[in-house]
């Protein structure tokens, strides 16, 4: 069902009962210039979803939400990509804190956790043109009603809040907020999404251990630099890491 309350996510809709990743369908669709900024691809059983790093995304049918959408975020330059990642994430974690009244951290770059579980991935695949991104592909899978989980780090709403939900109801919610943070990356107010975005870091202000180059050492994770590298203030002083350069261990 098209979403009501949103301005033009979700106003062109496909969905499909079966699909292997709805990332991969709307990157096609980006290849037809009539396609509307905000076209939604959902699906009720995602069959090869895809996840971060290559990895795959797994989702029981029709107990989760799995979902892409389609940005045209021409504004950014490509050294800029990362601030769509925070207007994503924070759209999540607006999402999760209202509608779970509980503590959520986003694990970074953008895993969305609660009760220290990772109940939420987004995969943004961009393509650029010459000097501006033509096209983000915004996907994100949602763990709602799925009560088991292999991994003992995963969960869902259901998990978390011991309550099962409608999901067009959490779908509706969830493009509000999106379309809401990413409308602020739209004003220029990178500068609050960022203070935003740190603030809800996991593990800030902690001293933590993590993971580096095969070697494990402590460090407090005090933000992001410009290019959205985690910040960690360790013995060594502060230290800037790219994504697969740094792992978490908890
Ligand atoms: C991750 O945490 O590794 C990111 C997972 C992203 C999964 C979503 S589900 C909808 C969309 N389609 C895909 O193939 N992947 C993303």
């Amino acid at each position: 069902k098209i979403p009501a309350n949103t301005l033009f996510i979700g106003k062109n809709l496909v969905f499909m009962p079966e699909c292997h990743s709805t990332n991969t369908h709307a990157l096609q669709l980006c290849q037809e210039p009539s396609t509307p900024e905000g076209t939604l691809v959902i699906t009720d059983n995602q069959t090869a979803g895809r996840g971060q790093m290559g990895n795959s995304w797994e989702a029981h049918a029709g107990q989760n939400l799995t979902f892409s959408f389609i940005l045209k975020p021409a504004f950014l330059r490509p050294h800029e990509q990362y601030s769509l990642n925070m207007a994503i994430s924070l759209g999540l974690y607006d999402f999760l804190s209202a509608f779970l009244q509980q503590p959520v951290h986003i694990k970074w770059p953008n895993d969305l956790l609660a009760d220290d579980r990772k109940v939420c991935g987004i995969l943004i695949e961009n393509s650029i043109q010459g000097s501006t991104l033509a096209h983000a592909v915004v996907g994100i899978g949602l763990n709602v009603n799925q009560a088991n989980f292999s991994s003992p780090r995963a969960g869902s709403l259901r998990t978390v809040s011991g309550q099962a939900y409608a999901l067009q109801d959490v779908l509706d919610t969830l493009l509000v907020a999106l379309e809401q943070r990413y409308l602020a990356l739209r004003q220029g107010k990178t500068a609050q999404l960022k203070k935003d975005y740190e603030r809800a870091l996991f593990g800030l202000d902690e001293v933590r251990p993590f993971k580096a180059g095969g070697e494990e050492f402590e460090g407090t994770v005090k933000g992001i630099d410009e290019a959205g590298r985690l910040l960690l203030e360790t013995a060594a002083g502060m230290r800037a890491f790219a994504l697969k350069e740094i792992e978490f261990v908890y």
